[in-house]
């Protein structure tokens, strides 16, 4: 039996668009793809969440929550690597999507800015990575419909806990910047884009 899918409302009420139907055809044409990029996609999680551990010292719930973080999307990552040898697929390099360089691009220089942005950005991203796997999951086969759908819980906990992460971070009522943010990462996500990946845009036709 697949576990049950949690409550996505808040998600999908934080995003400002659906994933759109074209990524979703894209992602079946090229599931191989799929899982080389989603395995990406959770070892740069848990990345980004070693180097805040780096960079900020003085917020020990950051450092636990990013501590905790790391080790979660090291063992999606982990989880992903099995289904990848289990099915034969290999781990070639591929370039990243546009998706988390046109977020960051965005970060303000200045502290504390640059960390209130780079936690906004790790909350729409995990948004976003929650939302795509509960969108592609009924399209899949057991092991990954399984699979994705017991990754919505964690990734969701992840989202909510970079928001708050943020809105401590920043003292002041950052709904404003959220929404800017939000504003690009729409752009990013109905934009087009060349090749297939697990952030990317719509398919170039
Ligand atoms: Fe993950
Ligand atoms: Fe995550």
């Amino acid at each position: 039996m697949s576990p049950a899918v949690p409550d996505l409302s808040a998600i999908h009420a934080f995003l400002l668009c659906p994933t759109p139907d074209a990524w979703v055809q894209a992602a079946l044409a090229e599931p191989e793809m799929l899982l080389v990029d989603h395995a990406n996609c959770e070892k740069k999680a848990a990345g980004t969440a070693l180097n805040l551990m780096f960079r900020y010292l003085d917020d020990f719930e950051l450092l636990n929550k990013m501590s905790r973080l790391a080790r979660e999307e090291l063992r999606h990552f982990e989880q992903v690597l099995a289904i990848m040898e289990k099915r034969g697929i290999d781990y070639p390099h591929v370039s990243a999507s546009r998706y988390a360089a046109g977020l960051r691009q965005q970060v303000r220089g200045a502290e504390p800015a640059r960390l209130v942005d780079t936690l906004i950005c790790g909350a729409i991203i995990e948004a976003r990575s929650c939302e795509r796997f509960a969108r592609i999951a009924p399209h899949l086969d057991d092991e990954l419909q399984k699979f994705y759908l017991s990754l919505l819980k964690s990734e969701a906990r992840h989202f909510r806990d970079y928001l708050a992460l943020a809105e401590k971070a920043a003292g002041e009522d950052i709904r404003a910047r959220v929404q800017a943010l939000l504003e690009v990462e729409k752009g990013l996500v109905v934009g087009v884009d060349a090749d297939f990946r697990f952030h990317s845009g719509v398919p170039q036709t």
